[in-house]
């Protein structure tokens, strides 16, 4: 088996997590024959953008379609706005490699206490299918009048049939693979007038077509409080563009935190490479200090292997940071410890090796 996989690092604690995935990666190559990936290393970041007035080259997505898998880090830097290194990276690669489904589990890994304290927290374990390609991220809008008294700013929420249609069918088809069989679709039609009670009738279309599915709709609010008073009661959760960013921060936050939270952005056709990453960004706060948490990024190739249909490879993933875990001796400075990025790192390959 081999695959080809494009790394991006990207910025402030991106390169940091990223050498330590890399470290785990060739550990599973060696350790666990038989898989092979080869590596290209693009810099691609906001000092690319510093020197070439890009954040990639011109034909970046066209060199990006011939590998099989993107590997991510995190962009952003306090010298380049947010919005322009998201929105000339990582969106345009969602977008243009139809990576319309971010999944993102929420789960407490064995060795972790839920920061609730929460009775059920054994359960603790969902996922969050968020829909990565329209919804409130839909860059359609503008700004008038700037410099008067009646400056204004307009967005617009794109929902099209197709693309929700698409997101709530693996929604569906998720939750029939898991023992609860629950879907829990996030709304605000009470509010949002248009656009949500339009995904609201859709959830009850696609719901019809899985009986033996039970499903939720709950207003965002409700739900992000719902995340923190019955977080057990969960499944498969799906939610629009934004409203399953934030949910998925707060997903992070009840489960350990951003440095164990990873995301997969999957293209579920396969027509298109798919990209893993952590949910957390740059870090800037913490960047260059070498104690950002690994463990997201590392994640983030164990869903990679889920992808490739590489079931043991992924175990072998998991185990070894659910051991690092429970030693607990091995932790970094957001987990209560005083290892650094590589120590976690090097902890991670050496359970690897003995797995
Ligand atoms: P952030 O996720 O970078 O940081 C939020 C907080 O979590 C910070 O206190 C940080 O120290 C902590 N944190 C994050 N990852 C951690 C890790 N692995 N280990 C330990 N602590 C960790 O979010 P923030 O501060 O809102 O954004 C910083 C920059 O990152 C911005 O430029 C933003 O646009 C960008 N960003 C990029 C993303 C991406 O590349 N996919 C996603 C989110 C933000
Ligand atoms: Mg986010």
């Amino acid at each position: 088996l081999h695959y080809s996989i494009a790394v991006i690092p990207g910025d402030g604690i991106g390169p940091e997590v990223m050498d330590e995935g890399l470290k785990v990666l060739a550990a599973l190559e060696e350790a666990h024959g038989g898989i092979r990936f080869t590596r290209d290393v693009m810099d691609w970041n906001c000092q690319y953008y510093l020197t070439h007035g890009r954040m990639m080259p011109e034909n970046g997505l066209h060199t990006l379609k011939d590998y099989d898998l993107i590997l991510l880090g995190a962009v952003g830097a306090p010298e380049v706005p947010d919005h322009v290194s998201v929105w000339e990276l990582i969106l345009p690669i969602r977008r243009a490699f139809q990576q319309y489904v971010n999944l993102r589990p929420v789960k407490l890994l064995k060795g972790l206490e839920s920061p609730l304290r929460y009775k059920g927290h054994a359960d603790l374990d969902f996922v969050v299918v968020r829909e990565n390609t329209e919804g409130e991220y839909s860059n359609m809008g503008g700004r008038m009048h700037q410099g008067t008294p009646y400056e204004m700013a307009v967005q617009n929420n794109v929902f099209t049939r197709y693309g929700t249609e698409r997101i709530l069918k693996y929604a569906y088809a998720l939750a029939e693979k898991r023992p609860k069989k629950s879907v829990t679709a996030a709304t605000k039609s009470n509010g949002i007038n248009h656009s949500m009670p339009f995904w609201d009738e859709i959830v009850k279309e696609i719901s019809r077509e899985h009986p033996d599915i039970q499903t939720n709709l709950y207003h965002i609010d409700a739900l992000a409080a719902y995340f923190i008073t019955r977080p057990e009661t969960f499944d498969v959760v799906v939610a629009s563009n934004l409203f399953g960013d934030i949910l998925t921060d707060l997903g992070a936050a009840i489960v350990g935190g951003l440095g164990l939270a990873p995301s997969a952005n999957i293209n579920p056709e396969r027509k298109y490479p798919s990209m893993f990453e952590p949910i957390h960004g740059s870090a800037p706060d913490i960047a260059g200090k070498g104690i950002a948490n690994p463990i997201a990024q590392v994640w983030s190739l164990s869903m990679m292997m889920d992808h490739l249909d590489l079931p043991d490879a992924s175990a072998v993933i998991m185990n070894a940071i659910e051991q690092v875990l429970q030693e607990g001796k091995v932790l970094t400075p957001d987990l209560g410890g005083k290892a650094t990025t590589k120590e976690v790192g090097d902890e991670l390959v050496r359970h690897i090796y003995l797995a």
